[in-house]
């Protein structure tokens, strides 16, 4: 459309009556005159600035309104929405995903465009868009944030941008909100999917051990701070092994499915993170279809079964003891009809290969881990209970070539030396700490049980033991 013909529609000029040639010409003067007019006030009108303002917008607070309104002031909005992956490369997963997230935004005033910001640095955004204004809270000048920071001001330099801070909002905070969403809890729909968001967002998912309610709290607040980042654990794997023992029990599979539930639903009860769940070896494959509607209705997000037969051992007693492998088609089945059974697409099921622990060799695993993919499996764990890490390293490699590739897990218990980026390089996707808590609460109980013995009173134990006041606040009572 051009410009004039809006113009003259617009009703603010007369536009004269054609009846003659003579009116025709006239006509023909006042179109161009009033064009050139249209055309000169075109080019006076600017081309708006470009404002960028990255953000995660989880939890959108009025902090984040106010660096939208104060971004509005100087031109068109768009908003650098951090993908999952660049969050979760320096702090715990958003709880809404991508597009959700994405979905807010779009939606509020003033938002011109929302565009994946896919790392945390900005540059790569700011070279392409080239805006004319960043703006940012003002607290990012400490803290992980100072150096993208410093970054961001000297790109937009190249093109003469400039950065704007605005006063950090007070009495405002993401991460008390996020903890007031903690207490609210979460729903086993949110839940089962995050192990999968985690996978798609992490190198590495790192998992905990837990064995009952308390033990989950630890998983699910624990946090420290290194080199700028936030690091926690990803999510709870709860063992056949603490969680039979912890009852007192062997690690025989004698502590039944009902009697797992319980321990299931204490873990759910104190954590938001996702459930991997050590089922053995699944049972009796009608069986393992019933275990796993069991579990993705409570929210768990995945199960690992191991591929042994008859009475269960324990893994880590290697071939001290007589285990069984199953039959690759047998245990392919029954991964097949857990796959059919589950009633979501996020549920997952991780096949356990034990042919190192039996010393069945590195070809035995593969040739496993190629039929168990083929049999629907969404991971693989493979286990070793060598000190040396030579046959896991040696099995990564390989598995790296499949060209079907499912996630990879690995239980470093015995060879523990092994840092987790070594295992990012050798392509592992889930690392599983799996007795951890139950191994370290153990010798520290048992010397205060001693002390008290020894001294005939409590009074020498005292400096084992959390404060009593501190034991009252581990969990606040709910306020309704
Ligand atoms: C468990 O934690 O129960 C496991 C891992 O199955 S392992 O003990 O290493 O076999
Ligand atoms: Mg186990």
């Amino acid at each position: 459309m051009v410009v004039g013909d809006t113009f003259f529609r617009g009703g603010d000029i007369e536009t004269p009556k054609i009846s003659s040639s003579e009116d025709l010409n006239k006509s023909f003067n006042f179109r161009y005159n009033n064009t050139q007019r249209v055309s000169d006030i075109s080019k006076e009108v600017k081309k708006p600035k470009i404002v960028y303002v990255g953000m995660s917008a989880d939890l959108i607070h009025p902090g984040h309104l106010n660096i939208i309104n104060k971004a509005k002031e100087f031109g068109e909005v768009i908003i650098g929405l951090l993908t999952d992956k660049a969050i979760a490369s320096y702090k715990r997963l958003p709880f809404m995903s991508y597009e959700q997230r994405k979905i807010v935004m779009e939606n509020i005033k003033g938002v011109k465009q929302v565009i994946p910001q896919e790392t945390l640095d900005y540059t790569p955004n700011l070279k392409k868009i080239k805006p004319n204004y960043v703006i940012h809270g003002d607290d990012w000048k400490i803290g992980i944030q100072k150096e993208i920071r410093q970054r961001v001001i000297e790109t937009l330099k190249e093109w003469g941008g400039e950065l704007v801070e605005v006063p950090y909002t007070q009495g405002i905070s993401s991460t008390k909100l996020n903890n007031a969403l903690n207490e609210i809890g979460i729903t086993p729909e949110i839940r089962i999917k995050r192990l999968r968001r985690l996978l798609e967002s992490k190198e590495i998912v790192r998992i905990l051990e837990v064995h009952n309610g308390l033990t989950a709290l630890i998983a699910e607040n624990i946090s420290i701070t290194k080199e700028g980042k936030i690091k926690e654990f990803d999510g709870v794997w709860i063992s056949s092994l603490t969680d039979s023992i912890s009852k007192g029990k062997p690690d025989i599979g004698f502590v039944d499915l009902t009697s797992r539930l319980n321990t299931i639903n204490q873990v759910l009860e104190s954590t938001t993170k996702p459930i991997i769940l050590d089922g053995d070896n699944g049972g009796e494959s009608e069986h393992f279809e019933y275990m796993v509607r069991t579990i993705e209705r409570l929210g768990v997000s995945a199960v690992i079964i191991e591929d042994k037969t008859g009475l269960k051992k324990n893994s880590l007693f290697g071939t001290e003891v007589e285990q069984i492998q199953e039959e690759v088609s047998k245990f392919s089945d029954k991964i097949s009809r857990g796959k059919k059974a589950q009633l979501t697409d996020e549920f997952m099921i991780i096949a356990r290969i034990e042919s190192l622990i039996l010393k069945k060799g590195l070809y035995e695993a593969l040739i496993r881990a190629k039929a168990y993919i083929e049999a629907g499996a969404d991971a693989i764990m493979i286990h070793s209970k060598e000190k040396e890490p030579t046959e896991i390293i040696e099995f990564c490699k390989e598995y790296s070539k499949f060209e079907n590739k499912v996630p990879l897990v690995v239980v470093p218990t015995t060879y523990n030396y092994i840092i987790e980026k070594e295992f990012i390089e050798l392509g592992v996707n889930i690392v599983i700490y799996a007795n951890h808590l139950l191994r370290s609460a153990y010798p520290a109980m048992k010397k205060t049980a001693e002390s008290i013995l020894l001294n005939e009173r409590a009074y020498e134990a005292e400096e084992f033991c959390l404060p009593i006041k501190d034991l009252l606040n581990l969990i606040p009572e709910r306020k309704e």
